[in-house]
């Protein structure tokens, strides 16, 4: 599905990132930047990956935590993403090696990198603060601009598109799964009368399309459209199809006693990602009736967090995007 937004200038080409976004206010804090690299435990010389470079703030940690010669390969979808992080990690030459890339195709980069496996593998998944502080990316119900949510502007379809085409159950499924919003279906039909008046483009129009559903009072804890935003944003984006695939890929590329660190945001994201190292950690899977094992499968890593670990007290108050994040590490046997 193409783009109806034909006014993004040169957006669309995604290589030219915009000078002024370059600036200090936007810039990402980090979240559970010690615990994630420390759970990496990054050893000089080693091969790192961060698969969602954002700012570069877990790539610099894990540059200086593998120096004099460790090498980390950076990838992002978001050309401003790539840009940033290429200025940040300039002065690390050519142990910092940055590429625009979705992370599910972790593999090929790395093998285009020179190199057939890895020590670690850094997963920090969603969106970036700029993305939500630049009004132009369509991120935010709070900034209007254009309905878009693509992280990598090349990509085939925004949420216009989404919003404007289709299915009037698959809008409602989407708003359902991907953003646990329990009036998706109030949602979508709201969404529905109002498109057979005109399309909707901007992010204030969908915003207020969505606050029409529900009651002013009592007053709500999260706007009225944070979770339709968030469940437009991962499909759009493809979020949970590229975790599949990265996670898969990740967890083939890792050298014996290499890990994998992923922080999340959402629960079925968390929920793929547990599921995965609990599959990699199980021996036998044959079914329980079976006298002998016929699989012959043997546990292939080991899980570093029993639980999720989550942000403290002090990380919460400095940065409330931290609240809803997950971390889970396992290391390869
Ligand atoms: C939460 S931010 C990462 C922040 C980063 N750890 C830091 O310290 O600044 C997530 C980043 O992942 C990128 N991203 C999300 N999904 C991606 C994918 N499938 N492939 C590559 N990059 C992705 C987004 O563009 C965004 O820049």
């Amino acid at each position: 599905m193409q783009s109806k937004n034909s006014s993004n200038g040169n957006r669309g080409t995604g290589k030219t990132p915009n000078p002024e976004l370059l600036t200090p206010n936007l810039v990402h804090t980090p979240v559970l930047l010690h615990e994630a690299v420390d759970l990496l435990a990054p050893r000089p010389g080693g091969v790192y990956v961060d698969g969602t470079l954002g700012a570069g703030g877990h790539a610099e940690e894990l540059l200086n935590r593998s120096g004099p010669d460790g090498v980390l390969i950076g990838m992002d979808q978001d050309a401003e993403a790539v840009a940033r992080s290429r200025e940040r990690l300039a002065q690390y030459g050519a142990r910092a090696i940055i590429r625009q890339a979705n992370y599910r195709d972790i593999a090929a980069i790395i093998e285009e990198s020179g190199y057939s496996s890895v020590d670690g593998v850094l997963l920090d998944l969603g969106m970036s603060w700029f993305h939500l502080k630049t009004p132009d990316r369509g991120f935010s119900f709070m900034l209007d601009g254009p309905l878009d949510m693509r992280m990598d502007m090349n990509g085939p379809q925004t949420a216009a598109d989404l919003v404007n085409n289709l299915p009037f159950s698959e809008l409602a499924r989407i708003i359902r799964e991907y953003g646990e919003e329990k009036r998706a279906g109030a949602i979508a039909r709201a969404i529905d009368k109002a498109r057979a008046r005109g399309p909707i483009t901007s992010t204030a129009q969908l915003a207020d399309i969505i606050s029409s559903v529900f009651p002013p009072f009592p007053p709500r804890r999260i706007h009225p459209a944070t979770l339709t935003f968030q469940a437009l944003r991962i499909a759009v984006n493809d979020e949970l199809g590229a975790l599949r695939e990265g996670l898969d890929s990740i967890m083939e590329l890792l050298k014996p006693g290499g890990r994998v660190a992923i922080i999340s945001f959402h629960s079925l994201e968390d929920r793929m990602v547990k599921q995965t190292f609990v599959h990699a950690a199980k021996g036998c899977i044959c079914p329980p009736k079976m006298p002998v094992c016929a699989c012959g499968k043997k546990p292939s890593f080991k899980i570093l967090t029993k639980h999720p670990v989550v942000a403290g007290p002090e990380e919460l108050e400095k940065n409330p995007a931290s609240r809803s994040a997950k971390l889970r590490a396992a290391e390869k046997i």
